[in-house]
C-alpha cells in the first residue's frame, strides 16, 4: 500500500466511516487519532506518540500486542484451509480441538461450544437457544429474560435490549419484547451504610422479588457480568453471585454467566463465575478468547441445556457463516496455549493482582475513608513481559490495572 499521511487519512475516515459509540460530528471536527502498532501494553499512534493501553484494547488483548506466534498460526491455517463452515456435517480440526480445549477449561459441566463472531452474535445465540430450550419441553411461556439496569451485553438487538443501558434502548425501540431489568449491585454507589454482605443479599433479592412478579413459569433466564464493565466497573459484594445461584435453581431459571471481559484471566481465575464461587448453566465468552487478535466469540452451554438442544426440537435452525471459523479457532488456541503456558492467569491472581491491590487500596483509601477498599484483583489487565515500566513491572511479568471495592 502507498503510505498516505495522517491528515488525509483523518479526512478519509471522516468522509467514509461512522464510528461506533462515537459523536460522529465532533470526532469529524478533532480528527481521530490513528493507531499504528503495538507491542507488549504499548501501542504507538501516527503521530509518533507511545501510549499506555491501560483499556487492553477493549478489555481484550490479555497476552499484549505484537506477539507473533498468533500471527503465525492464522497463516499457517490460511494458508492450509483458510475457511470452511460447520453447517451440512463438516467442521474443521482446529474448530474441534477448540470445542475440546474450551471444554477443558470451562467450570463445572459446561461442555457445549457453540461460536459466533463476537460477543453480541453470542448473547443473540443464547436468547433464541434458551428460548427454544423452554419451548421444546413445552414451556413456550417460559420466554423472559431478566437482565440488569446498566448492564452491558451487546449493540445486536438481543444484546442491546439483554443490557440496560437507556441510551441503546432510545435508539432502534428496544428492549424487545419479553426483557426485564433489575437494579445491579453497586455498593460503592447505592449502598448507603449497608454492610456489604447484607448489601449484597438485598441485591440479590431483587431478582427474587422480580421472578414472584413476572411468575416463575414466565422465567426462562437471569444473564449478568460476573463484574460489570461497560458502565464503568461495579465489582458485586463477595456473596452476591451464590445467592443469585441459590434463587435461579430455586425457581428453575438458567443463569447465564456473560464473562466476554472477565473471562480468561482478567479475575486471577480463568473465570469470574469461578472467582465468585457460582456454577452458570451457559456461558458467554469473546474478547480474551483470541487476546482480540482475530474477532470470535463462543457460548458454552452445560449438559442440560446441550442434552435438550442436540436431541429436542429437530434440527438447530441458528449459525452463522463463520461459526467456528477455523482460523479463528486456530489463534484462539494459540492464545490459549500461550495464557497457560506462560502462567499469566496465575502471575495474575498471585503476583500483579495482589501488587496492583495494595496500590489501589492505599491510594484509594486516602480519597474514600467510608467505606473499606480492598481488592477483587485484575479487572483490566494486560501482558507485557518485556515492560520496563518501573511500576508495573516488579517481576518483569506483566501490567494491569484494578478497581474493587470487595475483599
Ligand atoms: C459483558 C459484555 N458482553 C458482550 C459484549 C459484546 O461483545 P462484542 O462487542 O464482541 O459484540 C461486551 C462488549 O464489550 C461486553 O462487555
Amino acid at each position: 500500500m502507498d503510505p498516505i499521511d495522517t491528515r488525509t487519512l483523518q479526512q478519509l475516515d471522516a468522509a467514509h466511516h461512522l464510528h461506533p459509540f462515537n459523536d460522529n460530528a465532533a470526532l469529524a471536527k478533532r480528527g481521530t487519532r490513528i493507531l499504528t502498532k503495538g507491542e507488549g501494553c504499548y501501542v504507538w499512534d501516527a503521530e509518533g506518540n507511545k501510549l499506555l493501553d491501560a483499556f487492553a484494547g477493549l478489555w481484550c488483548v490479555n497476552i499484549g500486542y505484537g506477539r507473533k506466534e498468533l500471527g503465525e498460526a492464522a497463516s499457517k491455517q490460511m494458508t492450509q484451509l483458510a475457511y470452511y463452515n460447520s453447517f451440512f456435517q463438516c467442521t474443521t480440526e482446529p474448530t474441534v480441538r477448540l470445542s475440546a480445549k474450551l471444554a477443558e477449561l470451562c467450570p463445572g459441566d459446561l461442555d457445549l461450544a457453540f461460536f459466533s463472531n463476537s460477543g453480541s452474535e453470542a448473547n443473540d445465540t443464547i436468547l433464541r437457544m434458551v428460548r427454544h430450550f423452554w419451548a421444546v419441553q413445552d414451556q413456550p411461556q417460559k420466554n423472559i429474560f431478566i437482565g440488569r439496569h446498566n448492564g452491558y451485553h451487546g449493540s445486536t438487538v438481543a444484546g442491546a435490549s439483554l443490557g440496560g443501558m437507556k441510551g441503546m434502548h432510545k435508539q432502534g425501540g428496544l428492549p424487545i419484547p419479553d426483557i426485564h431489568h433489575i437494579d445491579p449491585p453497586f455498593w460503592f454507589g447505592d449502598g448507603g451504610e449497608m454492610g456489604e454482605e447484607e448489601y449484597g443479599l438485598l441485591c440479590a433479592k431483587r431478582l427474587e422479588d422480580k421472578i414472584l412478579e413476572l411468575g416463575p413459569d414466565r422465567v426462562a433466564a437471569f444473564i449478568g457480568e460476573p463484574i460489570m464493565g461497560a458502565i464503568g466497573v461495579y465489582i458485586p459484594p463477595k456473596n452476591y453471585w451464590k445467592e443469585i445461584e441459590r434463587i435461579c435453581r430455586k425457581y428453575d431459571v438458567l443463569l447465564v454467566a456473560d464473562e466476554v471481559i472477565c473471562g480468561f484471566g482478567r479475575t486471577g481465575e480463568w473465570f469470574a463465575s469461578q472467582y465468585y464461587g457460582f456454577q452458570p448453566d451457559i456461558m458467554t465468552l469473546a474478547k480474551g478468547i483470541t487476546s482480540g487478535y482475530i474477532p470470535l466469540g463462543a457460548v458454552m452451554f452445560n449438559h442440560r441445556v446441550a442434552e435438550v438442544l442436540a436431541t429436542r426440537g429437530g434440527e438447530l435452525a441458528h449459525g452463522y457463516t463463520y461459526s467456528g471459523h477455523p482460523v479463528c479457532a486456530a489463534v484462539a488456541l494459540e492464545n490459549i496455549r500461550i495464557l497457560q503456558d506462560e502462567k499469566i492467569v496465575d502471575t495474575c491472581r498471585v503476583d500483579i493482582g495482589p501488587y496492583l491491590a495494595e496500590k489501589w487500596k492505599a491510594w484509594a483509601s486516602t480519597r474514600w475513608s467510608a467505606k473499606p477498599v480492598s481488592p477483587a484483583w485484575l479487572v483490566h489487565w494486560n501482558w507485557c513481559r518485556k515492560s520496563r515500566h518501573a511500576n508495573f513491572s516488579r517481576t518483569g511479568a506483566g501490567w494491569g490495572s484494578c478497581a474493587a471495592t470487595s475483599p
